[in-house]
């Protein structure tokens, strides 16, 4: 069965102590979400102080980002065992900060998704195109490579510990969000992508999330869009009513689905 998931990406943003007082705060309404998969990936620091709150909930916890390596002469980065004696289960990969700011390539990405598995952590790996790349046309074009790259070191096995995040890299953090029908668009490609892959059943279970710009005010709409299967949000997800509020959004439309 496909889980509905309203994932955080907090990016580098609160401490520990605010990580903290943030989470206590919100507990009991997520934990009201009894349909949908809530996952908080707060920043490196914050992760095993979080853990110790969320650890006998259904609450996920993942990092932002890890390296392939388990260790080694690596300055600054965390290996996927790291994040899982921390208390992760879940580890963002090919974020778009990562990939354009930080200048990740597919290669990088596809080696860490493969890690991620070996150790027994869930990847959301982020595809999404620019502002530049959609108004040449070539949208699907720049999300299918993405996923074939990453893609390519998941065996059948292995696909349904993932989660695919399109993430338009026009719409994160800057207000504008993708409208329902480009979202789905793409959405709809990735699934016949994984269903050409994997075959339609497993496809069909895989979730497939949004991110860019979801608020409590967009977020009931695009929930209703063909094969959008949750949200990866930022600027929201540091919010303690609007993240709550998205969480609640999805878990109502998912009882409605059902009744
Ligand atoms: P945003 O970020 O919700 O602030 O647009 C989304 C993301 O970067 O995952």
């Amino acid at each position: 069965m496909k889980q509905y998931i309203v994932a955080s990406n907090w990016k580098m943003h609160k401490d520990i102590q605010e990580a903290n007082i943030f989470v206590l705060n919100i507990l009991k309404n997520l934990l009201n979400q009894k349909k949908t998969k809530v996952i908080l990936c707060p920043p490196f620091t914050a992760l095993f102080n979080i853990h110790e709150i969320i650890k006998n909930t259904p609450i996920g916890l993942g990092g932002q980002n890890m390296h392939y390596e388990a260790k080694g002469a690596f300055t600054g980065e965390i290996s996927g065992e790291m994040l899982l004696a921390a208390g992760c289960q879940y580890v963002i990969l090919g974020h778009s900060e990562r990939r354009h700011v930080f200048g990740e390539s597919d290669d990088f990405i596809r080696d860490k998704v493969r890690k991620a598995l070996t150790v027994g952590l869930k990847p959301i790996i982020c595809v999404g195109e620019k502002l530049e790349q959609r108004q040449a046309g070539q949208t699907l074009e720049v999300v299918r490579r993405q996923c074939d790259s990453a893609l390519s070191v998941v065996g059948e096995h292995e696909i349904q510990r993932c989660v695919i995040a399109y993430e338009p890299v026009w719409a994160i953090g800057t207000g504008v969000v993708a409208t329902p029908e480009q979202a789905s668009e793409a959405h709809v490609m990735i699934r016949k992508l994984l269903a050409a892959k994997y075959g339609q059943a497993i496809a069909d279970s895989i979730s497939i999330l949004y991110g860019g710009s979801v608020k409590s005010s967009n977020a009931a709409t695009l929930i209703r869009a063909q094969d959008i299967d949750g949200f990866l949000i930022g600027g929201a997800s540091l919010v303690e009513d609007e993240f709550v509020r998205i969480a609640e959004i999805v878990d109502e439309y998912l009882k409605q689905k059902e009744s």
